[in-house]
């Protein structure tokens, strides 16, 4: 799907991007296996996120007494996960941003209710908005009308996926213009059940369930 909307940013093709989402397509790939390499992608969409969010200067002084104009991050973050999947993607937040509030939205496919269990001062925080899967976007839409209706400013939220649909893609986009999508792969389509193809089956199942 390209050229992608302005808003969303595709980790680069390489090797290894190349190799670890081959690992997690593979249906024959263990769950222990599957964990290890979506955590290794996530970790790779967590750091890809960062740099998106805005820096000021900041000036130190370094332990032989020279000073160094350096930046540092603007304002707080949180993250904000879709239940179930994107709670998967938490680790990988907590590895870059040490003691980072998560808040989580419970949203059930192909439902209208929403379930948030936001920090109380999310408005005025940058929010890293985490689930690996967008499909057709139902689910990315509601979480992000949650976090509207919570007055989070539009251009303040970065929503971290792991695989796209290119319908869910436009669904998101279309509605939403101020925001960032960060993915790591946009694939061809849906299926007929609504499932991303080649994707990688139910995302949730293999990394919590599956044997
Ligand atoms: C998956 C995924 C997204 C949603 C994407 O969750 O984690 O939340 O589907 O599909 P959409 O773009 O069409 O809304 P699912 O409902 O399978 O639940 P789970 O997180 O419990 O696995
Ligand atoms: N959720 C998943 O886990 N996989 C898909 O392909 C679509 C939605």
């Amino acid at each position: 799907m390209f050229p992608l909307p302005a808003n969303v940013i595709c980790l680069p093709r390489t090797n290894q991007i190349d190799a670890l989402l081959t690992m997690i397509r593979d249906k024959d790939t263990t769950r222990g296996d599957f964990i290890f390499y979506s955590d290794r992608v996530i970790r790779l969409l967590v750091e890809e996120g960062l740099n998106h969010l805005p820096v000021v200067e900041k000036t130190i002084l370094t332990p032989t007494g020279k000073e160094f104009k350096g930046v540092q991050f603007k304002g707080k973050i949180c993250g904000v996960s879709i239940m179930r999947a994107g709670e998967a993607m938490e680790q990988g937040l907590r590895e870059c941003c040490r003691s980072v509030r998560i808040g989580k939205i419970l949203i059930q496919r192909d439902e209208e209710t929403a379930q948030p269990k936001l920090p109380p001062d999310v408005k005025d925080r940058y929010v890293l908005l985490l689930d690996p899967m967008l499909a057709t976007g139902g689910s990315a839409i509601k979480a992000i009308e949650v976090l509207l209706e919570n007055d989070v400013p539009e251009d303040k939220i970065l929503f971290l996926n792991l695989l796209a649909a290119p319908e869910g893609i436009n669904a998101v986009t279309s509605k939403f213009s101020k925001l960032k999508i960060v993915t790591a792969f946009v694939d061809q389509a849906l299926n007929e059940k609504k499932y991303i193809v080649p994707g990688l089956g139910d995302f949730g199942d293999r990394y919590f369930t599956s044997p």
